[in-house]
């Protein structure tokens, strides 16, 4: 009992030197463990200010997850060594038309966005015309129908809404040529499910009845979606790592932890296994927010320790030429970064990154953007207009930020409304529209690492190398900084590897 009280002060101690503070059961859970030390320091880089239970919890299973075999402590040259990556050919192609990269032509006016609304529910629309089950009449032609008589549609939503007397769900639909309005009836339970993530200028699928010439029932809705397919594999035992939010520049930039990826990377473990892991790694996604940018939010300044944007790429520079150059590294930007915040965005220009460019392993791409590496259809999206969508729906999460992510994928769509926190150029082409099956999509931006898989494709969130910010703090929102998801092409297994502790490095599963 003495002794449980001695580490409950010393805890306390601990925990209020760094500005924390600790729930009871957060003590309790804290004075049981030797890692104490470990959870606490874990918790400083993220900024922590109040801790409780499921906190501590956490980052408990995180420490015990780490067998001790898999320790890279990565600071040893190992000059011998030579990577499996370096004697493999790079087999990776960018997929330029779905790139907005030199190609935006938009002036942003009335008829820019009536031919982009237009583009995009032909292409979607173009989808649910392919699914044998729908058999879509125009709206126009509810007058000729029955009332109660089977009907399928196809249109785009202007508009979701309750009705006030009896609590439906209301959408107000349109094709090219008329509009009606769908009812979702809210005794309904399976379908006012779906319609809870169903956003303006979705276009969607619909099997009902009719009820009046202007008024449809649902019976089902139907979204673009991913057909099923099996995960399909690249024949090379070879794999992809991806990284994103570095925000170099700013004062919570993790250096340390970003320069022991880079030994590891260099294939400096002192561990085989870690050796043989990075020495595997061919390709590199880079998934935007590379530098903090200046002026991006108010009283960004304030957290800046880099208040020149050349400076913060000249430092991002830097950093990239330590990868080896054997890794094919692709750049994407985010809304940090020194290009328009609006979707789609265009690759950074030359003029930030002048050496990087001069290097044949590096490729700047916008965002969103398409590859093929080893035969694989790979997407990359910094992610702004997630936030949008988590913030409309109720079941999705910032701490899940995969499966906001799979409502994208169904509605095969990365601009879920317009109109919202989250700007669109209307381009002449669109961009936005999930024209293909990725096998493997990346993205950034949440801050929060997972993945998940849908229908054959692996969805890839990112985490960051930023600490915790005021920002997030407000929000109570927990970061999940210096972790590397790595995908085997050949397997499809995903694994990370986690350099936020010194001393340990580990390997889960997705
Ligand atoms: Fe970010």
């Amino acid at each position: 009992m003495e002794i449980d009280k001695a580490r409950e002060k010393e805890i306390v101690e601990q925990a209020s030197k760094k500005q924390m503070f600790l729930e009871k059961t957060a003590l309790q859970v804290l004075s049981k463990t030797p890692d104490f030390k470990k959870v606490l320091e874990l918790l400083e880089k993220e900024n922590v200010l109040m801790v409780d239970k499921a906190t501590v919890e956490k980052k408990l299973e995180l420490i015990n997850e780490r067998p001790k075999s898999e320790q890279p402590e990565v600071t040893v040259s190992n000059a011998s060594f030579r990577p499996k990556a370096k004697d493999f050919e790079a087999n990776i192609k960018i997929l330029k038309e779905y790139d907005v990269t030199g190609q935006s032509c938009s002036e942003g006016k009335a008829a820019d966005f009536v031919n982009y609304f237009r583009t995009k529910f032909d292409l979607l629309s173009g989808m649910l015309k392919k699914r044998h089950v729908l058999a879509p009449k125009p709206i126009k032609r509810l007058g000729g129908l029955a009332r109660n008589e089977a009907v399928d549609l196809i249109g785009m939503v202007n508009k979701k809404w309750v009705t006030k007397n009896k609590g439906h769900i209301a959408l107000q639909f349109e094709d090219t040529e008329a509009r009606c309005v769908v009812l979702i009836l809210k005794d309904d339970k399976p379908l006012t499910d779906m319609a809870e993530a169903i956003m303006p200028d979705d276009v969607l699928g619909i099997k009902g009845t009719k009820f009046t010439n202007d008024l449809v029932i649902a019976k089902e809705i139907l979204l673009p979606d991913l057909p099923m397919r099996p995960q399909k594999t690249a024949e090379r035992d070879i794999c992809i790592a991806s990284i994103s939010d570095l925000h170099l520049g700013s004062k919570l930039f993790l250096e340390k932890e970003f320069h022991r990826f880079l030994d590891w990377i260099n294939c400096r473990s002192n561990s085989k296994k870690e050796r043989e892991k990075a020495g595997s790694i061919k390709y590199l996604m880079v998934v935007g927010d590379n530098v903090d940018g200046i002026g991006i939010y108010p009283k960004q300044f304030d957290e800046l320790n880099i208040r020149d944007i050349s400076q913060q790429y000249a430092e991002f520079s830097k950093l990239m030429l330590e990868i080896p150059d054997y890794i094919e590294i692709v750049i994407c930007p985010g809304q940090h970064d020194a290009v328009r915040w609006a979707d789609p965005q265009p690759a950074i220009p030359k003029e930030f990154l002048p050496d990087l460019y001069e290097r044949d392993n590096i490729h700047f791409v916008g965002s969103p953007s398409w590859l093929e590496i080893e035969g694989l259809k790979v997407m990359l999206y910094h992610g702004g207009s997630l936030h949008d969508l988590i913030a409309n729906v109720s079941f999705l999460k910032s701490d899940e930020p995969e499966k906001a992510t799979i409502e994208l994928l169904k509605k095969r769509d990365l601009m879920p409304a317009y109109g919202f926190r989250q700007p669109y150029v209307p381009e002449k082409k669109d961009y936005m529209v999930i024209k293909e099956e990725p096998d493997l999509f990346f993205l950034g931006d949440m801050h929060h690492s997972s993945c998940g898989n849908y229908r054959g494709t692996t969805v890839i969130h990112n985490g960051t190398w930023q600490g915790r910010t005021n920002y997030q703090v407000k929000l109570g929102h927990f970061p999940t900084p210096g972790i590397v998801p790595i995908i085997n092409l050949k397997t499809r297994k995903v694994t990370q590897t986690d350099f936020l502790v010194e001393e340990k490095s580990h390997a889960v599963k997705a």
